[in-house]
């Protein structure tokens, strides 16, 4: 039904071009007005995680303040009560992230922010804890990025009853995304962003959804969502960005004819890799990249799952309690891992304080994921600030050399080619 209204609108505005143009692509029609030049300019951008969906290993803190059964966001305002919950949040709204960090983003040389945002804090749900209050400060971000100069993706990053089960969804656990009525509220959602947010001159692109587990949601499910979500820009001057829904950067080549302004968001993960030595993680990265240019859509890293680090130390990283698989404490749900090495120094703080080795390896899988990702339309980092998370933490990556700095030199030249 719906495939069949777009062909027609799409249809009726093909008879507005003149005629020579009949037979131009569709996306010539409306890529005039884009706000960024995707395709053309490669998107070079960093995450705001943890700033308006909380993550337990990105603020610790806001975590070890509170009883064990806090695991996530929907935990955290269910155990604390909503005015207490309000009351902390909105302290961390207002300060996690400042107008500076946003020149200091500007500074480095990237173009772009991704801000993760969930579902509650745009509509109202009365059946789950979540407090709001986090879209105002959205809205002044946007401003701030105005300011500097950067263009905003806004990522739905918490759908109702969660689209992967990750903590970073708001809620860990299972994936009840898909069932009920969630998926026309986060139609509604996504409405009631563009609606208040997608005119502002900094926002040129919004994710449908943020990593929606496509087995256990069920691809066609996704595949339906995306087009309905895709015909409620489509009228816009905003790109439509995409998640692969864990189906592989070229599983898409056969969806989306037809419509245009789309960009697939895929990020890279490897299961395998702590094992790896930097080579392979270099040469990884590098044939990632490659697959990333043979489909047919605008494609970019909108997070790299590894970012800069070589193991999964990072306290909290795989969830409040669960270990870490590096040196074997991993223990979740029945699963456990074995001893690969220590994470001594690993686990927080900075990376000035990891030995020189892990140093330079960081700084060399870094430049290779950059090169590996600009042969495509670009890359987002994850993420620009922690507590402390060597090799995650882009403002410290930054501030002790190791992150190129503008993020278009390279201390490792060529390692792609
Ligand atoms: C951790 O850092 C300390 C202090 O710099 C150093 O002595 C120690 O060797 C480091 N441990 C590892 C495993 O790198």
């Amino acid at each position: 039904m719906l495939s069949k209204t777009l062909l027609s609108s799409a249809l009726a505005a093909l008879t507005l071009l003149p005629s020579t143009s009949v037979a131009a692509p569709l996306e010539q029609f409306s890529k005039r007005d884009l706000k960024f030049n995707y395709g053309g300019e490669k998107v070079r951008g960093v995450n705001l995680g943890g700033w308006f969906v909380l993550e337990p290993w990105i603020t610790p803190s806001i975590f070890d303040a509170t009883p064990e059964n806090v695991v996530d966001e929907y935990t955290y305002c269910q155990t604390l009560g909503s005015g207490e919950a309000y009351s902390r949040l909105s302290k961390h709204w207002d300060t996690w992230i400042s107008e500076d960090d946003l020149h200091q983003i500007a500074a480095a040389g990237m173009n772009h922010i991704r801000i993760p945002i969930g579902y509650w804090s745009i509509i109202k749900d009365d059946n789950a804890p979540y407090v709001q209050g986090a879209y105002q400060f959205l809205g002044r971000a946007l401003d701030w990025a105005q300011g500097a100069g950067l263009k905003v993706m806004i990522d739905l990053h918490g759908a109702p009853y969660s689209q992967n089960g990750f903590d970073n969804s708001g809620q860990r656990g299972g994936v009840g995304w898909g069932q009920g009525d969630s998926i026309s509220r986060t139609i509604a959602a996504l409405n009631q962003l563009r609606d208040d947010m997608g005119n502002h001159p900094a926002v040129s692109t919004i994710e449908l959804i943020n990593e929606p587990m496509g087995s256990s949601v069920g691809i066609d499910k996704v595949r339906q969502f995306y087009m309905d979500g895709w015909g409620n820009l489509r009228d816009t001057n905003l790109v439509t960005t995409f998640h692969d829904a864990f189906a592989g950067v070229n599983a898409w080549n056969d969806w989306g004819s037809g419509m245009w302004n789309l960009m697939l968001d895929t990020h890279v993960f490897d299961g395998g890799a702590l094992q790896q030595d930097i080579n392979s993680h270099v040469g990884s990265a590098c044939g990632f990249g490659n697959q990333m240019t043979q489909n047919n859509k605008w494609t970019i890293s909108g997070e790299w799952t590894a970012s800069g680090a070589l193991s999964d130390c990072t306290r909290y990283l795989n969830g409040r309690g669960v270990g870490a698989r590096y040196d074997g404490s991993y223990n979740f749900n029945g699963a456990s891992s074995y001893y690969i090495g220590s994470c001594e120094n690993l686990s927080s703080g900075s990376i000035s304080g990891v030995d020189p080795t892990t140093r330079e390896n960081t700084g060399r899988f870094i430049e290779a994921q950059l090169d590996a990702y600009e042969k495509a339309a670009g890359w987002i980092f994850w993420t620009w600030k922690t507590e402390g998370a060597p090799g995650w933490d882009m403002k410290d990556l930054l501030q002790n050399g190791v992150f190129p700095n503008p993020v278009t030199n390279r201390n490792h030249p060529g390692q792609c080619n």
